[in-house]
């Protein structure tokens, strides 16, 4: 191929993946599949070696990271990057506002601009004629340390600016960070491959950004939201306005800023984003609330090294120390034996926590975690509380080690680990412990939904080996469940009728029952669409469920599994014989929540809040992340917080988890 050919080529290959990458890593929106992405690479690679001379230093090519530095350049800036002064509470933020009105001598109302405050790192890139040429960490605002090579493996950066009027150099700033799932999944394979797990989103970031050898920093899922530019030859009128050309040339910036004319909107907005915190891709600590008008931030100037006309306004921190009073375990559904740590009481994020789940022994190994340790122990939302590290320097020596026993601290049956999880489990199937959960879960409202079988009588049921296995419940006589304690007969007949009721039930429902390991309510009512009957089950494959769009591969061995076992099958008919009788899940999704808009807070138990927003999706609701007066319903969980206030001060209709299962089933 001729050389001014194959620059064509080479240009137009160049063009359409920066095309798809924007679209991917800053839109967030492909075109096109990852392999179809992959065969335009190939073709650009396969080009550019053969006419190595037509390799430019903005080419898709250039992201893969360059030979190990010995240490990082120092760059020194003109205009040096800002920091922000703190706000801790709404007078604060009156004060902050008063003050800005006074030095703008305004009594009117100011256009403030709010953003979330990402917890990363802070960089800036310099463009020359619109290609990268420099990207610096902050420093300490005026020198920072040059780390180009690693800024070029950040997708979501251009490495060649877009879009109309781009200026002859231009100084972009933002935050480097790592969004919340890429660092979950970066910790498990960090502990796979036996590298360091990091504490937290920022940490993680920290190191990848700062590492000599940007071959690993493009291995690291950093991201780069930009909020601002140092002054250059456009003049810009508004934040806003900045905000908004940085999205042409190609940066990522959040869809969340709003500009607001009053302080009331600012705090309202406050709330607002405090409430979604969690629902958001990344972790913020706060606000960053900015004057609007461009001229009027010039008005206002700075003091030391930060602006007057902008602060961040802190969330609750949801880390808190406290001390680990003891370690115990729990045994689940499935005999997975849980360690958790009682904690001293403590208050995290407006909710007292008294518990925090340490995982597994590897992660109780990992973090050393010890009985009487003082700890950090986070919170977020829904999630349940966890321990994220020890204080070592606030150790005594009086502190024990922990070990899952190696027998079942309820059935004293053998614990064993299971080859490729780091879960133990309790090998006994008929532990009283698994068969309690069991039956628990198999009566509860998402599953046979049978009234009055709560807890403590399922605790009964199960002591005196009146129950054994979910078929036991429908043999169940007045004679027998009047002898219960604190049992009376009326009860106890509403109890029969109740079980009677629940074998009227849909094959969702009954799957969902059977507590088959990864299969939620909602995998169970794909499954329940897929197959016309429990038996169709039986002998299905994995291939077949996987091709099934929801299931993975996962699931679908535990579902193989579950099914090819006689026991199970035989307890299945078993059901069946004692006259449960399974209505076949409808094909089309109703529309019975149209028009209807459903919040929900707290944490739920039975759902996972994706499956739960799934399910009023399927019947034509909308589910949306903040109360207003237009919310139909708010589902409350356990510790739910402002959000369920506001719905009672509003007077929306608030229902419980099971009220909320009950509605859709
Ligand atoms: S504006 C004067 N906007 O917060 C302007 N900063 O203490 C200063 N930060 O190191 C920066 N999110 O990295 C701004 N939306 C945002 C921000 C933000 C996070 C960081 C920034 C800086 C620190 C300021």
């Amino acid at each position: 191929m001729s050389n001014p050919s194959a620059k064509k080529q080479i240009e137009n290959l160049r063009q359409q993946l920066n095309d798809h990458n924007h679209r991917y890593y800053v839109l967030d929106d492909p075109e096109i599949s990852d392999a179809q992405y992959d065969v335009l690479y190939r073709e650009l690679l396969d080009l550019e070696e053969k006419h190595p001379e037509l390799v430019t230093p903005d080419s898709p090519s250039q992201r893969v990271g360059a030979a190990p530095l010995e240490s990082f350049n120092k760059v020194t800036r003109k205009e040096p990057m800002l920091s922000l002064s703190n706000l801790f509470s709404e007078e604060e933020f009156l004060e902050f506002d008063k003050r800005v009105k006074k030095v703008l001598e305004t009594e009117e109302e100011i256009e403030y601009i709010v953003e979330p405050k990402y917890d990363g790192l802070a960089v800036e890139l310099i463009y020359e004629k619109g290609l990268l040429v420099t990207g610096a960490t902050r420093g300490d605002g005026t020198v920072g340390e040059e780390i180009t090579q690693n800024i070029k493996t950040i997708k979501s950066i251009p490495l060649k600016l877009t879009g109309k009027n781009i200026p002859k150099t231009l100084s972009v700033r933002g935050e480097v960070l790592i969004g919340i799932k890429d660092f979950k999944k970066l910790n498990l394979d960090q502990e796979k491959n036996e590298e360091t797990v990091f504490a937290n989103p920022r940490n993680a970031a920290a190191g990848s950004l700062r590492q000599l050898n940007s071959q690993i920093t493009a291995k690291r899922p950093l991201t780069m939201y930009c909020y601002s530019i140092a002054e250059n030859e456009i003049s810009f009128p508004s934040q806003e306005s900045i905000l908004k050309a940085l999205k042409g040339w190609g940066f990522r910036v959040t869809p969340l800023a709003q500009v607001f004319h009053s302080t009331k909107e600012v705090l309202a907005y406050y709330d607002k984003i405090k409430e979604e915190r969690d629902q958001l891709p990344y972790e913020i600590d706060g606000v960053v609330i900015k004057v609007n008008s461009l001229s009027q931030q010039k008005n206002l100037g700075t003091i030391t090294k930060s602006p007057r006309w902008a602060a961040a306004f802190k969330l609750p921190s949801q880390q808190e120390v406290t001390q680990i009073e003891e370690i115990f375990v729990q045994v689940g559904r499935t005999g997975a034996i849980t360690p958790v740590a009682a904690l001293k009481p403590v208050r995290v994020g407006g909710v007292e926590v008294r518990r925090a789940t340490l995982h597994n022994q590897d992660e109780i190994d990992r973090k050393d975690v010890r009985i009487g340790d003082t700890v950090v122990i986070h919170r977020a939302g829904d999630v349940i509380p966890e321990v994220v590290k020890v204080i070592a320097t606030k150790r005594t020596g009086k502190e024990k080690k922990f070990t899952i026993p190696t027998t079942c601290p309820v059935c004293s049956a053998h614990v064993e680990r299971d080859e490729d999880e780091s879960i133990h489990r309790c090998t006994n199937f008929s532990c009283i412990a698994q068969l309690k959960s069991r039956i628990e879960h198999f009566a509860s409202k998402g599953a046979m939904d049978i009234d009055g079988m709560g807890d403590k009588l399922v605790e009964q049921l199960v002591t005196q080996k009146k129950v054994e296995e979910p078929s036991d419940l429908y043999t169940l006589d007045l004679e027998i469940l009047s002898s219960l304690e604190r049992m009376a007969e009326k009860s106890a007949q509403n109890i029969l009728e109740a079980l009677e009721k629940s074998k009227k039930t849909t094959l969702g429902r009954f799957i969902f029952a059977l507590g088959i390991r990864h299969v939620g309510v909602q995998a169970s009512k794909i499954l329940a669409k897929q197959f016309d009957s429990i038996q169709a089950l039986y002998d299905v494959d994995e291939e077949a469920l996987i091709e099934i769009n929801e299931i993975g591969p996962e699931m679908a061995r535990s579902i193989t599994d579950f099914f090819k076992e006689p026991k199970n099958q035989n307890q299945i008919n078993k059901l069946i014989e004692l006259g449960l009788q399974l209505k076949k899940e409808e094909k089309k999704v109703s529309d019975e929540f149209a028009g209807k808009t459903f919040v929900f807070t707290g944490t739920l138990t039975k759902l996972d809040r994706n499956e739960a927003k799934k399910m009023v999706e399927d019947r034509g609701g909308k589910a949306s992340s903040s109360v207003s007066k237009k919310t139909s319903f708010v589902v409350a969980g356990e510790s739910a917080g402002s959000k369920l206030t506001k719905a009672q001060e509003l007077g929306v209709e608030v229902l419980t988890e099971d009220g909320f299962l009950e509605m859709v089933q």
